[in-house]
């Protein structure tokens, strides 16, 4: 088994600092890459801040959140990641943007270097393409907030080099998360299911089925999940939500994943869930209110 002593994030957004973070907090290196310092300093200082949050409450020592600190550095160019064992990309769901940056670390990168991707809707095979090295791509794909969540799906496309695969199965329990092993399919395993769970309860919406906060209950106390629906949509993204679903829908051309008409046009408005402050719910206030 290849070892990994290096790695490379790509995006220091809600994602790219939740993975960096338990990069970091695992023992590796991380070296983060953002378009620009300000983004390296936000994400690198959001990561400090949320750790604080742990040692306040006395779950963690300062000396070990200065040490997971020390060990995250921020850059603007992909180059300084020649030297990474493994890059993980975590920016916006957008091919064209993606296959740049990996053609670029393409040409910098060693050959032993593992390129993995956390989409939540692309295939790995359409950024494997973009490469000359297309059986040292895979799949590491996380879950929102990345230091709670204990999944991560790996990824192995028709063209994944099984020792490559092995190699980022373990990194992801090294990580101290729980992998599984998934086909390359838009999706995955998780959004296969839940985007179409998110779609339809808006649609349930739609129809005047229930309140927003009704469906949040039923579900939350009828089955059991930690969030209803709309705080889920809500927590996630709606902007992501839309455009991961257009992606999904793009590939199997199923309703199912398609976004409402609802979503669409909340999602012109910029209401875009707890990050703008208002989706299915009203962040405004001490308390989330349902939007009217
Ligand atoms: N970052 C880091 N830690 C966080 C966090 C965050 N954003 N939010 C909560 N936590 C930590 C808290 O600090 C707390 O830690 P502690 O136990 O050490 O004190 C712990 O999580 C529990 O938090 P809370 O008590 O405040 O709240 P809950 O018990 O309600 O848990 C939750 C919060 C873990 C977010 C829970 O509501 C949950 O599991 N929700 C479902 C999340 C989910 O479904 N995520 C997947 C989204 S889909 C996705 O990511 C795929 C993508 O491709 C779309």
């Amino acid at each position: 088994m290849a070892e990994i002593k290096r790695v490379g994030v790509l995006g220091c957004g809600l994602m790219g600092s939740g993975i960096a973070q338990v990069c970091a907090a695992a023992g590796y290196d991380t070296l983060v890459r953002e378009v620009s310092d300000e983004l390296c300093e936000r994400g690198i200082g959001g990561i400090s801040k949320q750790l604080g949050k742990s040692v306040e409450k006395g779950k963690m020592a300062a000396e070990d959140r200065d040490a997971i600190v020390g060990r995250l550095r921020g850059t603007t160019k992909l180059e300084d990641l020649a030297d990474c064992d493994i890059i993980i990309e975590a920016v916006v769901e957008d091919l064209a943007m993606k296959n740049e940056m990996w053609r670029t670390l393409d040409a910098v990168c060693g050959p032993d270097t593992i390129f993995a991707s956390n989409t939540s809707s692309l295939t790995i095979a359409d950024m494997a393409a973009a490469t000359k090295r297309p059986e040292r791509m895979v799949g590491l794909h996380f879950f929102n907030p990345v230091p709670v969540m204990k999944l991560v799906e790996v990824v192995k496309t028709i063209a994944t080099d099984a020792q490559v695969f092995d190699t980022a199965f373990e990194f992801a329990r090294s990580l101290g998360k729980e992998p599984i092993v998934c086909k390359d399919n838009s999706g995955f395993v998780v959004n296969l299911l839940l985007v179409p769970y998110m779609m339809d309860a808006i649609r349930c919406l739609e129809q005047g089925v229930a309140t927003t906060e009704d469906i949040d209950k039923g579900m939350r106390l009828g089955t059991g999940y930690p969030m209803g629906p709309f705080v889920l949509c809500d927590f996630v993204g709606l902007d992501t939500l839309d455009k991961i679903g257009g992606i999904m829908f793009d590939e199997y051309k199923e309703k199912r994943y398609a976004s409402p008409p609802l979503l669409k046009r909340m999602v012109s408005l910029g209401y875009y869930g707890r990050k703008s402050g208002k989706g299915f719910y009203d962040y405004s206030g001490a308390e989330p209110k349902p939007m009217p």
